[in-house]
């Protein structure tokens, strides 16, 4: 099998220098790019003061870089910003064995994202939604006149449809619940490259008055939904069982305890709830490196592991004798953006986006992404805790940091740093 372009042998090795100077060769980056990726050349506090209010300053995170991805047949360099040691390490390691693999296939749906009116007082739900529905073409078009440069770009409103929320009679929230039944219409948007929340919360606060006039109600809150389930991506990897140990054998106990460890989250939502936080870790780095909203994703996460009732695993494992290999997948809301956000503000994501090539050009590209660095991120913690367990690699790490002497090596996180 031919060696991935992502795959850089002893880069964990070289001084942080050297590895910049390798990346400035293989991705033609100039000494501006470089700079950007020092902390007084990043983000600057002038950019910061018109990004948010108040500003005093910026704060730096380490970026790293994922090694060893293969996603749809393409190498991929990730960058990661995380203040979490063995992050970075535990996904390179993954990367590698499901490389083994033939890499990470990935899909993602077209870039949906919903916005929500919210009737209040409807006098009959059923008629305003058969008004709505009869209104639909007019609504529609209505509706993309709030985003001209959505349509011009091929995006726009797709669809208007409601749902009615009854009264709670139970539950925790029953006792403080009133004013009856509560309408609320969903405004689908093509968002094209962008996340879209702005474009969204444009167009229902701009057809929320029809809205309500057509339902003979009024109108209260008017946002995007974080649960954006119609715009999921996914991810799945084989990792051959010859990877994950020195044999066959060896390798499918190790498959086995991912198997269990995956069991046990899907079970109970205690559990699940860290397991996905491990998703979430590799995720979020990327997000942040990225400059996506990383809090939208995290919402989005949860909330759809929560989507069956009861809050389970966002990912599944299971061991395929036939093929000898352990496959892994994982399907969750994806609402990212390749333009707009803080992308053109910062400096440090200019360059984060000539790294990722290919998949900085297309949200679906992105998204699938993410998926396969969230599972990455997810089956490594696993493996970890399912043999050894998670504390010794940290030690190690945490000896690093403390400076006491060690080889690179030692230094590796159980998760494996020799990327
Ligand atoms: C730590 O940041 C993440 C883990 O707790 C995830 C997991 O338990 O699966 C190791």
């Amino acid at each position: 099998m031919s060696v991935p372009a992502s795959r850089l042998p002893g880069f964990y090795q070289l001084p942080l220098l050297e590895r910049r100077r390798l990346l400035a060769e293989r991705f033609g980056l100039s000494a501006t790019d470089l700079d950007a990726l020092e902390g007084a050349g990043g983000l600057h506090s002038a950019a910061a003061d018109t990004m948010v209010e108040n500003a005093v300053g910026v704060l730096g995170l380490p970026l790293g870089l994922a090694l060893n991805f293969v996603v749809d047949g393409l190498p991929v360099l990730v960058p990661m910003a995380v203040e979490e040691p063995s992050v970075v390490a535990a996904c390179s390691h993954l990367a590698r064995l499901a490389a083994d693999g033939g890499g990470f296939t990935t899909s993602a749906d077209p870039p949906f994202l919903v916005g929500q009116v919210q009737i209040l007082d409807v006098p009959d739900t059923a008629r305003a939604m058969a008004a709505l529905r009869e209104r639909h073409a007019v609504l529609v078009s209505g509706a993309n006149a709030f985003c001209p440069g959505l349509v011009e770009r091929g995006g726009g409103v797709v669809d208007v449809r409601a749902r009615v929320l009854p009264q709670l009679a139970v539950g925790p929230h029953a006792d403080l619940d009133g004013g009856g039944d509560m309408l609320v219409v969903h405004v689908v948007v093509h968002t094209c490259d962008a996340m879209g929340a702005n474009a969204v919360n444009t167009v229902v606060e701009g057809v929320a008055p029809v809205l309500a006039e057509l339902c003979g109600g009024r109108s209260r809150l008017r946002i995007l939904t974080n649960l954006a389930d119609e715009r999921k991506a996914r991810a799945r990897m084989r990792v051959p069982w010859t990877s994950l140990g020195d044999d066959a054998e060896s390798g499918r106990a190790v498959a086995q305890g991912i198997v269990e460890a995956y069991r046990f989250a899907a079970r109970d939502p205690y559990r699940a709830c860290t397991h996905n936080k491990g998703i979430m870790n590799g995720i979020d780095a990327v997000a942040v490196a990225t400059g996506n909203d990383w809090r939208a994703l995290e919402a989005g996460a949860h909330a759809y592991a929560a989507r069956a009732g009861r809050y389970t695993s966002l990912s599944r494992f299971w061991n395929d004798d036939g093929a000898q290999t352990l496959v892994g997948e994982i399907e969750l809301p994806m609402a990212v953006g390749v333009v707009g956000g803080s992308t053109r503000a910062h400096p440090t994501i200019q360059v984060t986006r000539k790294l990722l090539g290919p998949f900085a050009e297309s949200v679906e590209r992105l998204a699938g992404l993410f998926a396969a660095v969230g599972l990455a991120q997810n089956a490594a913690a696993l493996k970890a805790l399912a043999t050894e367990g998670i504390q010794r690699g940290h030690m190690r790490l945490h000896a690093r940091k403390a400076g006491e002497p060690s080889s690179h090596g030692a230094a590796a996180p159980s998760a494996g740093v020799r990327a």
